[in-house]
């Protein structure tokens, strides 16, 4: 079997690596990408929209400069299509931060969201940036408006574009069937009916065609990509003023300042967008939380989350489990190394809700994958095989303290974490000093020199250290897999689930951590 293939590549007697070719050909093998067991995303977009229908007009590549930015766009992208197809309009983002993806939910996708952070700071971070988009949105409302406006004059005195306007006008009337068709849902495999009632999607269906038919696709992707230069671009401190001589570049022509000018009356006068901004909420997430409790006017809605922590993930799945209400999950996980695991401390409390395993069939056996493992699948091998290379001095300087700690203090564990300390020390002396005060050892007694002889006696071995982690991160996708699979496992263990599915939806160079579980209710 392949198992038995793979296990050469350790000594049988020492248990030591001998052959690295073949442990990383097996670490390819297990990788998430090799197993086949992804739904692709356009499959799961195609799915949602059904055939007929196109994309929604934005073009990714053109907004690919930041990691945010090219995670908002994919996953809102995606989300608004669940809530679509759900025919749902309500959003709860888990862990929302500051909000970047609520945001733009709300704005572009005009979905009412609710943001929840344990954060007090994110969320008054979050307070403050809607205050921001708001001034800012109104703005790039009337400007979007006008603009719209007088490219519609201008082909207005385009015969041409009169005439063919004109024909496929004529034949829409003729044949109303032909949008009829694009605004359903084909039966797919992939997920069952969730409940949309056809009116819901037709009425969609026939004011995004409309929509469609007033801007050309340059103004569509002109219009995201100020959009997306808005809610991405712009940080909960910045202080930039969006002034009204920047909406008027060069000089406008009479008919057109009368145009924007009863655009942005227009745009006023229509409250709609502003007070569709998301809604930003301090609360501390458990598998317990009642989203009731929260949110007030809870209805049929979604979650969603992006990079949600450690046990956030988990929980996120058992309150989508628990509560008829939510239809619908798009999670995409990160920092494995906070997960609170069962088997770890040989602890058997299974009243107690842990972050892994998830699954009957991983609890079962008692699986355990340990701190270190979880820490390893938090590398990013995507980002070293294009050249970025390892941390080595902090993880070298992480090394040497764990010996000093063991050998001076005699401590081989600890519940507090030295945490970025690397980033803030000046020297190797500086950091030891840092991180025992942080792991609240007693460093008074400890002279420079001899934090020194520990540097000098291990500092020929930092090459054998990067060895060491690369073959952490060559390994990395098999624990990533191992924790995504029982998270999907725990899904499919349900009986009130219609679809459920791992999609890679980011690209892992820019965001790592690019799986999002996804399921969807019967
Ligand atoms: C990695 S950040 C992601 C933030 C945001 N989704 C984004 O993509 O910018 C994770 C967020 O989850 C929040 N968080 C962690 N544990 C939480 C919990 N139990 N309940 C609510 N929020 C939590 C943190 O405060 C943090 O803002």
């Amino acid at each position: 079997t392949d198992d038995d293939t793979f296990s050469n590549a350790f000594c049988e007697n020492s248990e030591k690596l001998i052959d690295v070719h073949l442990f990383a050909l097996a670490a390819r093998y297990y990788s998430l990408s090799n197993l086949g067991v992804c739904t692709p995303l356009e499959d799961v977009l195609e799915a949602l929209r059904g055939d007929n229908q196109g994309k929604t007009g934005i073009k990714t590549d053109e907004f690919m400069n930041n990691k945010k930015s090219h995670e908002v766009q994919v996953m809102s992208e995606l989300v608004h299509n669940i809530a679509n197809y759900c025919g749902i309009k309500q959003v709860i983002d888990i862990g929302s931060g500051k909000g970047y993806l609520s945001s733009f939910l709300s704005m572009q996708y005009n979905l009412k969201v609710y943001g929840i952070d344990s954060s007090n700071t994110n969320t008054n971070g979050a307070h403050e940036r809607n205050r921001k988009l708001k001034k800012h949105w109104r703005a790039y409302q009337s400007r979007a408006r006008a603009n719209t406006e007088s490219q519609r004059l201008e082909k207005a005195n385009d015969r041409q574009s009169e005439i063919n306007c004109k024909a496929i006008n004529e034949k829409l009337l003729k044949n109303p069937s032909s949008l009829q068709r694009q605004d359903q849902v084909p039966s797919q495999d992939l997920f069952p009916s969730c409940g949309v009632t056809e009116i819901a999607m037709s009425e969609t269906g026939k004011q995004t065609e409309v929509d469609l038919m007033a801007r050309t696709q340059s103004d569509e992707s002109k219009l995201a990509e100020e959009v997306l230069a808005i809610l991405n671009v712009l940080p909960a401190d910045a202080v930039e003023v969006f002034s009204s001589s920047q909406c008027n570049r060069g000089e406008l022509c009479e008919e057109e300042k009368a145009q924007r000018k009863r655009a942005s009356l227009k745009a006023k006068a229509s409250k709609s967008s502003e007070s569709n901004l998301y809604f930003p909420l301090t609360s501390c997430i458990t598998a317990e939380t009642e989203l009731s409790d929260i949110i007030t006017d809870l209805e049929d809605c979604m979650m969603v989350g992006l990079h949600t922590c450690g046990d956030l993930a988990a929980n996120t799945l058992r309150i989508f489990t628990a509560k008829p209400e939510i239809k619908a999950v798009c999670s995409v996980g990160c920092c494995y190394h906070l997960l609170s695991e069962q088997f770890e401390n040989q602890e058997d409390c299974p009243e107690e809700v842990w972050g892994f395993p998830m699954c009957q069939y991983l609890k079962d056996t008692g699986w355990c994958c340990g701190r270190n493992a979880r820490m390893s699948a938090c590398l990013a091998l995507e980002r070293v095989a294009v050249g970025q290379t390892l941390p080595t001095e902090s993880l070298f300087y992480r090394a040497v303290l764990q010996v000093i700690i063991e050998e001076i203090y005699g401590v081989t564990k600890s519940d507090r974490h030295v945490g970025k300390t690397f980033a803030k020390s000046s020297s190797f002396v500086d950091y030891v000093r840092r991180s025992l005060k942080k792991l609240e050892l007693d460093d008074s007694k400890l002279p420079d020199s001899c934090i020194m002889d520990y540097y000098e006696k291990y500092k020929h071995r930092m090459n054998e250290l990067e060895a060491f982690n690369m073959l952490k991160v060559v390994l990395a996708p098999c624990i990533e897999v191992l924790i995504l699979l029982d998270r999907l496992c725990y899904l499919k263990e349900q009986d009130n689930i219609a679809w459920s599915g791992l999609v890679k939806l980011f690209d892992p160079v820019k965001s790592p951590r690019c799986y999002a579980v996804i399921a969807l209710k019967k």
